[in-house]
């Protein structure tokens, strides 16, 4: 693994378990990863898939490398210079862009833009973000107030800035099932905006993501909308980041996806071909996995240190529930930001219940220069000691005090290092995570695709309001 590479150091952890504890598991997790890839093969030879296997989703794992060879070979006429050559089109065409989606359809790309974009990306004016168009989330709730906030403030936009990029918004409209109830009522809502406000270029400022069939699917082929992408079959809603999925918003806000698949690459190739003890997914799910059986520690806290990382931790909450929370098992996910969090969850953390294996997700290299404490007249605040320290330095002494701490209680904390927040760095974690929850489902007997529990609501919600 290079300087560039993520890396699990569960060693503070590991300390409260017996000696050679990882090693017993050895096999089985071998065995795990070995189904795994497995049902790679299974799911491309087309053969019928036995009942025990379905839903298989597997699609996910080498479709990152299969893109990056499209790209070789096709060059232009590829799915991932497509994309790029769309986001382009849409960052030209306006300066307001609006996600539509919910679950696995939402929650990667809000990941990316929180990771990588300005916290205060959409405050700033444009030429200040570079050209890169403001990007706005909806269809992730049933929120009418905050969703005709949203509807307003783009109304307004286009009446002060007529005829220009800056009044103009565009919507990619993201559903893989394409009858997601959420979704469509707000692809309903702003696409009547966008029609009234822009009709001569409406085709081409709506972008439908979605699956070969389905309710999305038949009303793109009817209005003939420029552009159209497809979620391909064989990878489940969130598992879906590095398709369309998450590429094309990633794209338009002018990411670097090549980047993001080569991260996701290498770590499916680190997955196949890194022996146990270096295999970072393997010793990941190890790690949980004991913890869980042997100390009862079924909650399974994702530490994140910067609010840039609040949202993958938010796309990993919903990636572990949906994946293992079956059968009346799997681990409850929970994401915490620190230093934040540690003033309303940290002393539950500290003194609660044995029940929680935290995980340290911490961003490496700073993108900005660091903000140093100023030296001041008035030191009533005794902050003169600390003139001239870092803000990453103050960072760096809350993160050893809190594991300092933790371990003091024989409270197990591991490392999740990124070498910085970059999309290759986030397309390895993204993979990794994936990969490790796939591994974890085989190796507990639980099938980590498919969430047969959500249908519930969805068929009561449906009942309630007479739809058929
Ligand atoms: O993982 C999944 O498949 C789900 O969480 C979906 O992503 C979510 O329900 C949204 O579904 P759709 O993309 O079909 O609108």
């Amino acid at each position: 693994m290079s300087n560039e590479s993520l890396k699990y150091v569960p060693d503070a952890a590991l300390k409260l378990l017996p000696a050679g504890r990882i090693g017993v598991l050895r096999d089985q997790l071998l065995s795990a990863a070995e189904e795994t890839l497995k049902d790679v093969d299974l799911w491309q030879s087309g053969e019928p898939i036995p009942a025990a296997k379905q839903p298989l989703d597997a699609g996910f794992i080498q479709w990152p490398e299969e893109l990056l060879a499209d790209l070789q070979i096709n060059r232009d006429k590829s799915l991932v210079a497509r994309l790029e050559v769309c986001g382009d089109r849409l960052r030209e065409a306006a300066d307001s862009i609006v996600v539509l989606g919910i679950g696995g359809s939402y929650m990667g790309m809000r990941a990316m833009f929180e990771g990588l974009r300005s916290p205060y990306h959409n405050e700033q004016c444009r030429k200040t973000r570079g050209g890169i168009p403001r990007l706005y989330f909806e269809g992730w709730n049933v929120d009418s107030d905050q969703q005709q906030v949203l509807l307003n403030l783009l109304e307004q936009r286009a009446d002060q800035h007529p005829d220009s990029i800056d009044g103009r918004t565009s919507v990619i409209v993201i559903s893989k099932s394409g009858g997601t109830l959420e979704a469509a009522v707000a692809f309903r809502t702003f696409r009547e905006l966008i029609e009234r406000k822009f009709p001569k270029l409406a085709k081409s400022l709506i972008v439908p993501v979605t699956g070969d069939a389905g309710r999305l699917r038949n009303l793109s082929n009817a209005a003939g909308y420029e552009d159209v992408f497809s979620i391909p079959d064989g990878i489940g809603g969130r598992f879906s980041i590095l398709t369309a999925v998450g590429l094309l918003p990633a794209a338009a806000n002018g990411m670097n996806i090549r980047a993001l698949l080569q991260g996701a690459a290498d770590m499916t190739e680190h997955f196949r071909n890194a022996p146990f003890e270096e295999n970072i997914v393997l010793q990941y799910v190890a790690v949980g996995h004991a913890f869980e059986m042997d100390l009862g520690m079924t909650t399974r806290v994702l530490s994140t240190w910067g609010s840039k990382l609040e949202a993958v931790g938010l796309w990993y909450d919903q990636l572990l529930s949906e994946s293992l929370g079956k059968h009346e098992r799997g681990a409850t996910p929970l994401t915490v930001v620190n230093t934040r969090d540690l003033h309303s969850r940290g002393q539950q953390h500290q003194e609660g219940r044995r029940d929680k294996l935290i995980t340290n997700l911490l961003p490496g290299r700073p993108h900005k220069p660091p903000i140093t404490v100023p030296k001041h007249e008035l030191d009533q605040d005794q902050l003169n000691q600390l003139a001239g320290v870092t803000m990453p330095r103050i960072l760096q002494a809350a993160i050893d005090g809190t594991n300092k701490a933790y371990a003091d209680e024989q409270r197990p904390t591991t490392d999740l290092v990124m070498p910085s927040i970059t999309e290759h760095a986030l397309g390895q974690l993204f993979q990794m995570l994936m990969l490790a929850t796939v591994v974890e489902g085989r190796l507990v007997g639980t099938n980590p695709y498919g969430q047969p529990g959500v249908e519930a609501y969805k068929k009561n919600m449906q009942a309630n309001l007479g739809i058929k």
